[in-house]
């Protein structure tokens, strides 16, 4: 019988104590006594943990969905493996479906759904004491150290790795031990100064309001890191704000921008060096709880739309308040990247500027995906999971 390292990581701990068909669905009772779960036939035949159901290799599913009678109903219902596992033996063939306890447990949890981001929430004052940090040589120490570090990001949307050694290839090993580097039109990992070697305020020394990247990106990367190499010179803070609480921040005071911000779908574009990219996101983007998904603002690439009068005219209102939001000091945290300190945030999450500065800079980072950063993370509590059962 197979089973995920997630699964794996619980079953020390999960054990069924008895099952039976309650109208026509199969209930499991538990030995620590939490409530029955129920679940249907077909459903369980469908997630059958046999190898012949479910590829030993892949974890892929290898039953036929679709050959499966939409009656079935099971003839035995057996509890084996020490309440380790559901046995049924089905009635319209005699075949055996096996179900890990472990798994039917998590299943009867979460109904088989990522479990919520563990978030804090957070502004200037929140942030007043000491900002999320860890050292580059704990957190490439081993997993536990990077699974540290990830969560600090998962939880306030950034954090800080210091003691690293200011050049590109320490910076592209910190980023990779994470997930691949994405390539844009900016490259994968990139260096640079103010060259204007793009068509983008990004490759000047002018300061940056806030804003998140990609937005004209249909899939704006999830995660960006940088690190300063070099700096001689005055000015160029960096600037982070929570994009989540200030949209908690606007759903508690003003619905009606609310509701424009997480609805309208904003148009934004990217036009030179021979491309065109256009997508649209709203400014909160939420999911179908009402939790936040992704913040997309950037008011420089937002592209040419238009709404009827008094719609285009709430638009405009309520964008101002999330530009005054975002801008207010309270909001913002600053600090000055210096060589040996690398800032990695969430791009879906906390919008980034810059002050302006005078004399040279040379950044380097690199953008990740949201989903490998995801994947790492689940990789690593399963990990930490498995070790700790
Ligand atoms: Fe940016």
């Amino acid at each position: 019988m197979l089973e995920s390292i997630a699964d794996r990581a619980l079953n020390s701990e999960v054990s069924l104590s008895g099952a039976k068909l309650v109208d026509n669905e199969v209930e499991v009772w538990w030995k620590n006594k939490a409530s029955p779960g129920r679940f249907s036939p077909f459903w369980l035949r469908d997630h059958c943990h046999a190898k012949q159901s479910l590829n030993p290799e892949t974890l892929q599913r290898q039953v036929d969905t679709f050959a499966i009678p939409v009656d079935i109903a099971p003839a035995e219902l057996q509890i084996s493996d020490g309440g380790r596992a559901l046995r049924i033996v089905w009635q319209h063939d005699g075949s055996i479906s096996l179900l890990p306890a472990a798994f039917l447990w998590r299943i009867a949890q979460d109904g088989g759904r990522d479990t919520a981001p563990r978030r804090r929430l957070w502004d200037r004052a929140v942030m007043a004491q000491a900002l999320p940090t860890m050292t580059h040589a704990d957190i490439m120490s081993g997993s536990e150290g990077l699974l540290r570090w990830l969560s600090m990001v998962e939880e306030y949307g950034f954090a800080l790795a210091s003691g690293m050694p200011p050049t590109i290839e320490a910076t592209e090993e910190l980023v990779t031990r994470i997930g691949y580097v994405r390539e844009t039109i900016f490259g994968g990992m990139w260096d640079f100064t103010a060259n204007l070697a793009f068509k983008d305020t990004a490759y000047t020394s002018a300061a940056i309001g806030p804003h998140t990247d990609g937005t004209y990106s249909i899939d704006s990367p999830g995660f960006q890191l940088f690190h300063c190499l070099k700096f001689d010179g005055s000015g160029g803070e960096s600037t982070l704000v929570d994009g989540f609480k200030v949209a908690e921040q606007i759903r508690r005071t003003d619905p009606m921008a609310f509701e424009i911000l997480s609805t309208v779908r904003v148009p934004a574009h990217y036009l030179g060096d021979g491309v065109h990219l256009r997508a649209e996101h709203p400014v909160i983007g939420l999911d179908h709880n009402g939790d936040f998904v992704q913040i997309a603002y950037n008011n420089y690439d937002r592209a040419p739309f238009r709404l009827p009068t008094p719609r285009m005219n709430a638009f405009y209102r309520a964008l101002k308040l999330f530009n005054q939001l975002i801008n207010d000091p309270a909001n913002e945290i600053t600090m000055r990247l210096a060589p040996g300190t690398a800032l990695l945030f969430d791009n879906w999450r906390t919008l980034h500027g810059r002050r302006a500065y005078q004399g040279f800079r040379r950044l380097c980072g690199a953008y990740l995906n949201k989903e490998d950063f995801d994947s790492k993370l689940r990789v690593l509590r399963a990990g930490a999971a498995c070790a700790a059962a």
